[in-house]
């Protein structure tokens, strides 16, 4: 069921009142956010500027689309997955007359249907999370590309495409991957995917970590992270990988690392953190033991292959709110969270609203750079600047009421000189 208005299609406009109250509870916990609303309340450095965004719809978000509103900016926006839009938060940004176009369980077409929607006032700016977004006006509506100054992308999955995309020579205007910075990759991935992946997986099992076998494929930003947060809650993390530098750190850091032919017959809980398709197969699934629970956190729904699963099935059911147990011939159940989609953001809340302060305070501060050098940029994939790392880094300690030493001058001379030895 949704509801369309003039500038909106959301599940239900009844619900706004409480998105009203998520919002505002993520906007108490984003103090960087918070700082540059106020900041440039009153420059409105993106006067002018149309910004078609396509990012998960959680109330963290909403803080987001808030700020750059409050920066000047008209918005029109998309969930970048078909299960992770909050239909609270999506109610209450269309009830305060904002251009939202999700809910949660839309298929893949209505996914389509609501990018194409929120181009139809032209932006100038767009913000992506996967870059469905920038593939859709590539391929879809060239005839936007002139109008567009740059565009910002918010994941590992994102990055990697417009990067191979820039180099078949076909990126048609500027991107800055705020994914890579310092205080988005090493904090959001890390801690914010760690803590709402395991969440999700709780709301979804209700199980006991402590003691099980927890399979993490890919032991990069964010199956890092899933594997410390296990380890802390008793599970032995075991670690599959296709990095040998990476796989050495998982086994310094104490997890043991196997292929997952080996992992698919010993683990209880599976995740994968890739980024990369057919992770998890027939072949895998096969071995596994009766009761195994299978959830991916990477950002598309192609890690796990459902397909393989379902051939194998003999019956499936849903047991669970986000769990379908699938039985096999032989009887053995096996369990897939969130039909093998964003686990922490289809089975939970995704990241909290702290880490998620960085990522859009650099995401904010990249729009505003778009908007003023955009016509200037080539068109490549941009890494943000190190001072706008360290000005994240800096107004977040100090939101948390830190401080930090200062180099002396001594110091510095010293660090910056090849004199000094023994
Ligand atoms: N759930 C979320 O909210 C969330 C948040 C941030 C990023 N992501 C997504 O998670 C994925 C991983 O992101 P990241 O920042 O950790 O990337 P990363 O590059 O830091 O790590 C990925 C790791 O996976 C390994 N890998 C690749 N293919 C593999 C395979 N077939 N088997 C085992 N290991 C393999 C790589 O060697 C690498 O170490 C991406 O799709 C990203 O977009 C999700």
């Amino acid at each position: 069921m949704t509801v369309v208005g003039k500038n909106y299609k959301v599940a239900d406009l009844e619900l706004a009142e409480a998105g009203r109250l998520k919002i505002e509870w993520a906007e108490s916990r984003m103090p960087v956010l918070q700082h540059l609303s106020e900041k440039y309340r009153k420059e409105k450095p993106l006067k002018g500027q149309r910004i078609a965004g396509c990012l998960h719809v959680t109330k963290e978000t909403a803080v987001l689309v808030k700020t750059l509103i409050a920066a000047g900016a008209e918005v029109s926006w998309s969930g970048c997955n078909p299960l992770s839009t909050n239909d609270e938060v999506a109610a209450a940004l269309a009830a305060d007359g904002i251009s939202i176009y999700a809910w949660h369980g839309m298929s893949v077409e209505e996914f389509y249907w609501c990018i194409d929607k929120t181009l139809e006032f032209k932006p100038t700016l767009t913000l992506d999370d996967g870059a469905d977004l920038i593939a859709t006006i590539h391929q879809k509506h060239p005839e936007l590309i002139e109008s567009v100054l740059g565009g910002t992308e918010e994941t590992t999955t994102g990055v990697h495409r417009l990067r191979a995309l820039a180099e078949e020579g076909g990126l048609k205007y500027p991107v800055i991957a705020v994914n890579d910075a310092e205080t988005k990759w090493d904090f959001d991935n890390v801690y914010g995917t760690g803590q709402s992946s395991i969440d999700g997986i709780l709301r979804a099992t209700s199980i006991l970590l402590a003691g099980k076998n927890f399979v993490v494929a890919g032991y990069g930003h964010c199956g890092k992270g899933c594997a410390m947060r296990a380890s802390g809650l008793g599970a032995n993390v075991i670690v599959t990988e296709v990095k040998p530098t990476t796989s050495l750190k998982a086994v310094l850091e104490g997890h043991r690392v196997m292929p997952m032919d080996e992992a698919a017959k010993i683990g209880d809980i599976f995740i994968t953190a890739t980024g990369c398709k057919d992770v998890i197969i027939g072949r895998h699934i096969e071995k596994m033991k009766d009761g195994a629970v299978l959830c991916n956190t990477g950002h598309y729904d192609c890690e796990i292959n459902i397909n393989d699963l379902d051939k194998l099935k003999v019956s499936k059911r849903k047991i669970r709110t986000n769990n379908v147990e699938y039985t096999l011939k032989d009887g053995r159940r096996i369990y897939l969270l969130a039909d093998g989609r964003l686990v922490n953001l289809a089975s939970a809340e995704g990241h909290p609203s702290e880490v998620m302060d960085m990522s859009f305070a650099n995401q904010f501060m990249s729009l505003i750079r778009c908007a003023r050098e955009g016509k200037n940029l080539e068109n490549k994939v941009y890494d943000i600047p190190e001072e706008q790392d360290q000005e994240v880094g800096t107004i977040k300690l100090r939101t948390m009421g830190m401080n930090i030493d200062t180099l002396t001058e001594e110091q510095e001379k010293y660090l910056n000189s090849w004199e000094f030895g023994t």
